[in-house]
């Protein structure tokens, strides 16, 4: 066995051995001093255990999930909507509502080389995407008479630009106590037979636990209980990558507490059944996602007699989470499970160079937030209009991209002015910044203090 000084640094290098991952120490020789302490301290971070479930799991086929049944909703609308935000409002103005929004991905997709909250997106103003949701958390709070207390969840690799990132900002003007970063773990990334696989010679490839980890950080952080004894009740949740969303939003509070539900999701309906989109079904009574590639084609493309898919629930992956319902969970040691998804990455040879293989190589372990969803005693699928609140940005070009993401939130201004009863032109590009209106009921509202002569061939207001 490889020898190194100090005791407990030697007992890292037997646990090493003992879990049958020796390989690691292939190019020891051949480290200086500080690469071979950043290996170890990588090595501090494996838990050996679970490594090891993880690897068992990686030729085990999962059980087929029973039957799914597609859930028929409808967009609320009209009085509904309106006694519903009532009841969201007085949350909020309560304090009984916090945010959270998961920003750890790696956004290998977009290609985007930095954390994908800082990609300036918005059609005029090229406001980024995290600037854009502080603006909602600071308007929103403002309304409401009391701070809504923001949570970033970022990862080992994009804690710290993320900060800098809002630092440089000072965080688009939120005071400092009302925003806290979370840090989700990191699980190593193996090969096919469950070794660690090597991006460099002394260095270990990791990935993010996936966005399940942030019941993982959540908890680390005491923020649960730290929320609860605060007297919040609620968490809404949203991804890093949908400028539409609607953070906190008053009408899908109101509904998720009126049902006295433990979880809840914003559902955007699914016209074409070759989209991919996530799904939200029922299985033996139960709320989940189903991702589309797990049904048939035959199942992705079967119509009711109305004429519409049967699946057709599109996942926003927007959430209400009661906080209770997280510390039952917590309390009861539950634990999400693995998914497993092979990708291609960087990986060092025998020879010591380093090439990115054209067929994946390496098993990626996450945890998904969603699975949550059957836990859930009473879950509400809420529908709304993808084109006032789902527009999230994936890729680099075609769907779900800049393009799009730009075009949706120009379309969704000049549509709330039109609401207004302005006369829009669609040569212009409008934007309409969180901080003038939220809605188009409050953009109508103040209307008359607005300038509304566009420059350039755009207005943003
Ligand atoms: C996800 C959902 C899909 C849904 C769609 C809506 C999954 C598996 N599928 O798809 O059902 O219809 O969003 O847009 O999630 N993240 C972390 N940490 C991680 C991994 C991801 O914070 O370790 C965050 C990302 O920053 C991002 C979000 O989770 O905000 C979604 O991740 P992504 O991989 O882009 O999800 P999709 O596969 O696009």
């Amino acid at each position: 066995m490889l020898k190194v000084p100090g005791e407990v640094d030697q007992i890292l290098v037997a646990k090493t051995y003992e879990a049958g991952q020796e390989h690691v120490f292939d190019f020891w020789e051949e480290l200086s001093e500080a690469e071979r302490a950043g290996l170890l301290d990588q090595l501090r971070s494996v838990d050996f255990q679970l490594l090891g479930r993880l690897a068992k799991s990686i030729d085990i086929e999962p059980p087929p999930p029973g039957a799914a049944q597609g859930i028929p909703t409808e967009p609320v609308s009209g009085d509904r909507r309106r006694e519903l935000e009532a009841r969201g409002w007085e949350a909020l103005r309560q304090g009984k509502v916090a945010c959270v929004v998961v920003a750890g991905g790696q956004g290998t997709r977009l290609g985007w080389d930095h954390p994908k909250g800082t990609f300036e997106v918005s059609p005029v103003q090229n406001k980024s995407l995290f600037q854009l949701f502080a603006e909602q958390v600071a308007a929103t709070s403002r309304r409401a008479g009391a701070p809504l207390p923001w949570y970033v969840l970022t990862s080992q690799q994009n804690r710290a630009e993320t900060e800098a990132y809002f630092e440089r900002h000072e965080r688009f003007g939120l005071p400092a106590e009302q925003v806290t970063f979370l840090v989700q773990r990191e699980v190593p990334t193996v090969d096919a037979r469950g070794k660690l696989l090597m991006t460099g010679k002394g260095e270990l490839a990791m990935n993010p636990d996936g966005h399940g980890g942030t019941l993982r950080a959540l908890r680390e952080a005491r923020a649960i209980q730290d929320l609860l004894a605060r007297g919040v009740e609620t968490l809404f949740y949203f991804q890093v990558d949908n400028p539409l969303c609607r953070i906190a939003d008053p009408a899908f509070i109101g509904a998720h507490l009126e049902a006295g539900a433990e979880a809840s999701t914003k559902v955007v309906r699914k016209v074409d059944p070759s989209e991919k989109i996530g799904l939200v079904a029922e299985r033996g009574g139960r709320a989940a996602v189903i991702e589309y590639s797990e049904l048939s084609r035959a199942e992705q493309e079967r119509r009711d007699e109305s004429g519409q898919l049967v699946f057709r629930a599109g996942n926003t992956a927007i959430h209400a989470w009661s906080l209770a319902f997280f510390q039952r969970l917590i309390d009861a040691g539950y634990e999400l499970p693995y998914h497993i998804a092979r990708k291609a990455v960087p990986q060092v040879g025998p020879d010591g160079t380093v090439e990115t293989p054209a067929e994946p190589n390496a098993i990626k372990f996450e945890t998904f937030i969603f699975d949550l969803l059957p836990e859930a005693e009473t879950h509400v699928a809420f529908e709304v209009e993808r084109a006032e609140e789902f527009e999230p940005l994936k890729n680099k070009s075609g769907p779900y991209s800049p393009e799009t993401v730009r075009r949706a939130q120009r379309d969704r201004a000049a549509a709330w002015l039109a609401a207004a009863g302005v006369k829009t032109d669609p040569a212009v590009t409008y934007e309409v910044s969180p901080l003038t209106a939220l809605d188009a009921a409050e953009l109508a509202e103040r209307l008359p203090e607005l300038d509304l002569t566009p420059r350039d061939g755009a207005l943003a207001l």
